[in-house]
C-alpha cells in the first residue's frame, strides 16, 4: 500500500515536471484580467464589438470563424449589435459558395466566412480554448477559476510578442516571436498601434487592440460563458441548500435512536 503511494506520488511529480518544462519552452504569457473571468465574470459589449472590428479589418483577411454564425453577434451577453446592424454586416462579407459553382450574397443565418489557401491562418472560431493553458500551479485549476483559461491571454502574448527578426527558410519568411512555441512563427505581424480606429475613441496602442481582439475570440469560441457560469452559481446554491435539507432530516430520522442508545 505505502509503496503504491510513493509511486503514484513519484510520476505525479515526474509529469508536473514534464509539463512545467513544456510551459517554458512556449514562451512567457501575461496574465490579463479580462472582464469575463472569475466566477461572476460578464464579457463587456462594447470589448467585444471592437475586437469584432479589429477581427473584420486585419485578421479576417487570413483568418476564418467558419463554425461561428453571424446571427450570434446580436446576443444579449455577446457583442449585442441591432439585428439590422448584423444584417448589413453578413451582406458585406464575401459571397456563399453553392454547388455548381454559382454564389448568392451571404445571410446573416450564415457563419462566417472559411479561409484556405497559401498564407492564409488556421480558423479562429475556436482558438482562445485550443490554446487555453497556463503557467500556474499545474494540473489543479485553481488558476482557470479564477484567471481564466489563458487561451486569449496566449493571443495576446503572440500579437505582442514579435521582436522585429525575421528569417528566410525554405522559400518561407518566419518573424521571431517570444510566446509562439518554438518563436518562430509565420503569420507577418498583424497589428501595431492604430491599426484600426474605434469610432468611440477607445484607445489603439497595439497593447489595447490586441486585448479588444484576444476577449472577442474568447466569446467566439464560448459564447455561452455567462450562461454557463449562472447555471453553474445556481446549481451550487440548490447544492448547498440539499446538503443543508439532508443534513437536518438524517438528524431527526435517527434522534430516537441515538437517544435512546446513548440513555441506555
Ligand atoms: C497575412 C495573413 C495573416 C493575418 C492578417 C493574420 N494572421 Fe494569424 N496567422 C497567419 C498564419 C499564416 C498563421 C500560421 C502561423 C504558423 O503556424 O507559423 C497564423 C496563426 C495565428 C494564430 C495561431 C498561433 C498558434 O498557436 O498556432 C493566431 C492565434 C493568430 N494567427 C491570430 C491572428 C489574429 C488575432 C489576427 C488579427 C489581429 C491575425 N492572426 C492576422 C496569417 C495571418
Amino acid at each position: 500500500m505505502f509503496r503504491k503511494i510513493i509511486l503514484a506520488a513519484t510520476s505525479a511529480l515526474a509529469l508536473s515536471g514534464a509539463a512545467m518544462a513544456a510551459g517554458t519552452e512556449a514562451g512567457h504569457i501575461e496574465d490579463i484580467d479580462f472582464s469575463f473571468e472569475g466566477p461572476f465574470g460578464k464579457f463587456d459589449e462594447f470589448q467585444l464589438q471592437r475586437g469584432l472590428q479589429v477581427y473584420t479589418e486585419v485578421c479576417s483577411a487570413c483568418h476564418g470563424m467558419k463554425f461561428v454564425p453571424i446571427r450570434t453577434l446580436a446576443d444579449e451577453g455577446g457583442p449585442a449589435l441591432p439585428p439590422d446592424q448584423v444584417r448589413a454586416y453578413a451582406a458585406n462579407l464575401d459571397d456563399v459558395e453553392l454547388p455548381g459553382g454559382e454564389s448568392r450574397p451571404r445571410e446573416w443565418t450564415d457563419k462566417f466566412p472559411a479561409r484556405s489557401g497559401l498564407g492564409m491562418g488556421p480558423d479562429l472560431s475556436l482558438m482562445a480554448k485550443a490554446r487555453a493553458g497556463f503557467h500556474g500551479p499545474y494540473g489543479t485549476g485553481i488558476n482557470q477559476l479564477t484567471k481564466g483559461i489563458g487561451g486569449p491571454e496566449y493571443i495576446h502574448a503572440i500579437l505582442t510578442g514579435y521582436t522585429g527578426e525575421t528569417k528566410e527558410e525554405a522559400g518561407t519568411t518566419f518573424y521571431e516571436n517570444h510566446a509562439f512555441p518554438g518563436g518562430w512563427i509565420s503569420m507577418p505581424p498583424p497589428l501595431s498601434d492604430d491599426s484600426v480606429t474605434f469610432a468611440d475613441g477607445s484607445p489603439t496602442t497595439l497593447d489595447a487592440i490586441s486585448t479588444d481582439v484576444s476577449a472577442f475570440l474568447m466569446w467566439s469560441a464560448e459564447p455561452k460563458l455567462m450562461a454557463r457560469k449562472q447555471a453553474g452559481f445556481v446549481a451550487v446554491i440548490f447544492l448547498i441548500g440539499l446538503s443543508v435539507l439532508l443534513y437536518l432530516t438524517n438528524k431527526k430520522l435517527w434522534a430516537k435512536v441515538k437517544g435512546k442508545e446513548f440513555t441506555a
